[in-house]
């Protein structure tokens, strides 16, 4: 596995390989975990050349304790990498990416950065969008994989690539979750014993919104979700929203041909999770 910490060497690299080689690309921040070697795999089953990048990247954080805090795990994330059948990785310094401007482009996602994470999560898409589409500069991928836990943002990034005519496939991973329920994520190791007890309510909650969800109202499985959190006191719900899959736009109302998704944002103590789940009736 080659690592490569500057951009100019790896274009050099990837310029090499053959034209009718097929480049896929697993952008992460590290700390990963058996949901982001997934990603890799998946990659890895339909391209020649799989490239990750670990990239920490400061300006889609919007909470600086999130940042200083987000877990940084190496030396093991090299070793998983390689075993999970990565051919490149990439890993610049903040200086590489963003010179001496560690700011976010203007981008027009039609609305779908206004929601849920977007509306919690000030600057946080206009951040994921500047270094995705940096990376992607970079790396000139064909295909490149996301995971479907962050959902918002693979639709951020489907739509970006489709107004700036980018020439890559995005392709959706499904959420990997622990054996009770928990969605795979680099920030469950900063969870308390307590909360990572309490911190499986979040995808049985799910699990019983989608159930409810094909008989009842819209604002009864809100209320239902509401309630929940509210019966507890480890975990403190942010959001529940019912959205339209496409627009990301919560709905009050059911219509036929329509697909719905449930997003949840909930703080486990000072750790942020979110999970998601396909609804319909
Ligand atoms: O999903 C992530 O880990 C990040 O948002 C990404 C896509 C690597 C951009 O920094």
């Amino acid at each position: 596995m080659r690592i490569y910490r500057s951009k100019r060497f790896l274009q050099a690299y990837l310029q090499r390989l053959p034209l009718e080689n097929k480049v896929g690309f697993v952008p992460t921040m590290g700390a990963l975990h058996e949901g982001h070697l997934s990603l890799v795999k998946n990659a890895k089953n339909t391209c020649n050349t799989v490239v990750a990048s670990i990239f920490v990247n400061p300006t889609q954080f919007d909470r600086k304790e999130d940042l200083d805090q987000y877990p940084s795990t190496l030396e093991a994330d090299l070793k998983a990498l390689q075993k999970a059948g990565c051919d490149v990785v990439f890993i610049p310094t903040v200086k590489e990416m963003y010179q001496n401007q560690i700011v976010s482009e203007v981008f027009d996602f039609d609305g779908l950065d206004k929601v849920m994470e977007g509306a919690h999560r000030k600057g946080h898409f206009a951040g994921v969008g500047t270094i995705v589409k940096r990376l992607f500069d970079i790396v000139k991928p064909h295909v490149a994989i996301f995971g479907e836990k962050d959902f918002q943002q693979l639709k951020i990034i489907q739509k970006m690539v489709e107004k700036k005519q980018i020439p890559v496939k995005i392709v959706g991973n499904p959420i990997y979750r622990e054996a009770d329920g928990l969605a795979m994520s680099s920030r469950n190791v900063r969870l308390t014993p307590a909360h990572r007890k309490a911190a499986p309510l979040i995808y049985q909650t799910l699990q019983k919104a989608q159930k409810l969800f094909k008989l009842h109202a819209v604002k009864e499985v809100e209320n239902f979700v509401i309630q929940t959190f509210k019966e507890q006191n480890l975990l403190e719900l942010e959001y529940f929203s019912i959205a339209d899959e496409t627009t990301l736009l919560p709905t009050d109302k059911k219509e036929k041909h329509k697909k719905y998704r449930g997003f949840i944002a909930v703080f486990a103590g000072s750790v942020r999770l979110i999970d998601n789940i396909e609804l319909d009736y």
